[in-house]
């Protein structure tokens, strides 16, 4: 507790290891093989723009996901989790496949049949999971239980991918088709990716184009900053629909413009300019285009900033990033949109919505001798709007 606002804060590595390790031997009676954790997340700049051969620039979170695993002699998965106690799953990995698995088995038994799709030699496992990761705050829960997971099997089973580039690249992989396949949930990679392949204290700045990544050093704490998390517990899910609109929109747009993706726009007055009006009266498709373009601009401007250490530069590139995905991407919600606005009111150098959106959370970057202040005056200020109280983490990558 800091100026009376609630925090969520991480487990240590050990005692999250301990923890997946004790409910793997009290559930189902087994000592592991492995075990294996990753991160969450929050972006720092760049939303949207994955899925759109853009940019972007995560950064992973102390909060991590812990998989206890053991390898058994037959073809039959059983998984139960500490977030999930009354829905553990078991069943027939030869039996896994799209549409076959329901709810947040399919990210953790997914990622197997990826694997094995890819013909590594996966069988049957017990595994065991437990998590500070808050679900369904968009700090990406389910990319970092996929990550665990893909580690855990490559540990347990001895596929020796994690450690190499083309490894590492198949385990990112196989998270992402448990995740667009087998949990159905239409999502871009960064997620992945940063779960499985940030370095402490930097973001990794991600061209979904070239493949491209750089670690881009991110220490707010050395200019008397820091990086907070406000979740909002306005609950998200990227799986009902929003998400894959805007998607599709995307797809359409470059489509309608003769273009592979919308990274390829160079002239946004032309391509705003060409795309025909009958596609969408309301002008939504223009405004979808408009976000994504300028977004990737922000993210460069963004690295640019963080290169000279000029954090009121990036205060402002997140603000211009929540303005768009507010009012041109309409992905954000009232919590977001207060939380952000309370934190900037309160002294914040900058805030704005992070992931998915349509909930979940929001991060601002503040003065470190204000956090206190600052989380204590957006509590209220939800507290005042009827919200419920929002949960704040730190960001320290
Ligand atoms: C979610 C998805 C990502 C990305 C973000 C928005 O987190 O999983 O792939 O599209 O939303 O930037």
């Amino acid at each position: 507790m800091l100026g009376g606002a609630q925090w969520s804060t991480a487990w240590q590595v050990d005692d999250g290891c301990e923890q997946a390790t004790s409910l793997l031997r009290t559930r189902i009676d087994a000592a592991p093989d492995t075990v294996a954790s990753a991160p969450g997340r929050v972006n720092l700049i760049g939303e949207h723009t994955d899925y759109n051969a853009g940019l972007c620039l995560p950064l992973v979170l102390p909060h991590r996901t812990y998989v206890a695993l053991r390898v058994r002699d037959d073809d039959i998965v059983r998984l139960i989790s500490a977030q999930e106690p009354d829905s553990p799953w078991h069943g027939e990995l030869g039996d896994v496949g799209p549409g076959t698995v329901d709810g947040w088995a399919g990210y953790a038994v997914g990622v197997a049949w990826a694997l094995r799709e890819a013909g590594q030699r996966v069988g049957g496992f017990d595994a065991a999971i437990d998590s500070c990761v808050p679900v369904g705050a968009g700090l990406s829960s389910s990319a970092a239980l996929e990550a665990a997971m893909a580690l855990a099997l490559d540990g347990a089973f001895g596929l020796g991918l994690a450690g190499s580039e083309d490894g590492g690249s198949a385990l990112v992989a196989a998270c992402i088709r448990a995740e667009n396949e087998i949990a159905g949930a239409p999502t871009g990679g960064m997620d992945q990716v940063a779960a499985l392949s940030s370095k402490p204290g930097h973001a990794l700045l991600l061209d979904f184009r070239s493949g491209a990544r750089r670690d881009v050093p991110f220490d707010p704490a050395g200019a008397g900053l820091a990086l907070i998390v406000i979740d909002t517990r306005a609950r998200h899910s990227l799986g009902d629909g929003q998400y894959g609109e805007r998607r599709a929109a995307c797809a359409r747009a470059a489509e309608l413009l003769g273009l592979a993706s919308l990274r390829e726009v160079t002239d946004l007055d032309a391509a705003l300019a060409a795309l025909p009006d009958e596609t969408s009266p309301d002008g939504t498709l223009r405004r979808r285009v408009r976000h994504v373009v300028t977004e990737t601009a922000r993210v460069e401007a963004a690295v640019a900033a963080l290169d000279r250490a000029d954090f009121a530069a990036l205060g402002a590139l997140f603000d211009a990033s929540h303005a768009s995905l507010r009012d041109d991407y309409q992905v954000s919600c009232g919590e977001l949109d207060l939380a952000v606005a309370a934190a900037r009111e309160a002294g914040a150098l900058g805030a704005r919505m992070t992931g998915g959106g349509f909930g979940g959370s929001a991060i601002a970057l503040v003065p470190a001798a204000d956090v206190g202040r600052i989380t204590t005056a957006v509590g209220a200020a939800f507290d005042d709007g009827g919200f419920r109280a929002p949960m704040f983490l730190d960001a320290t990558p």
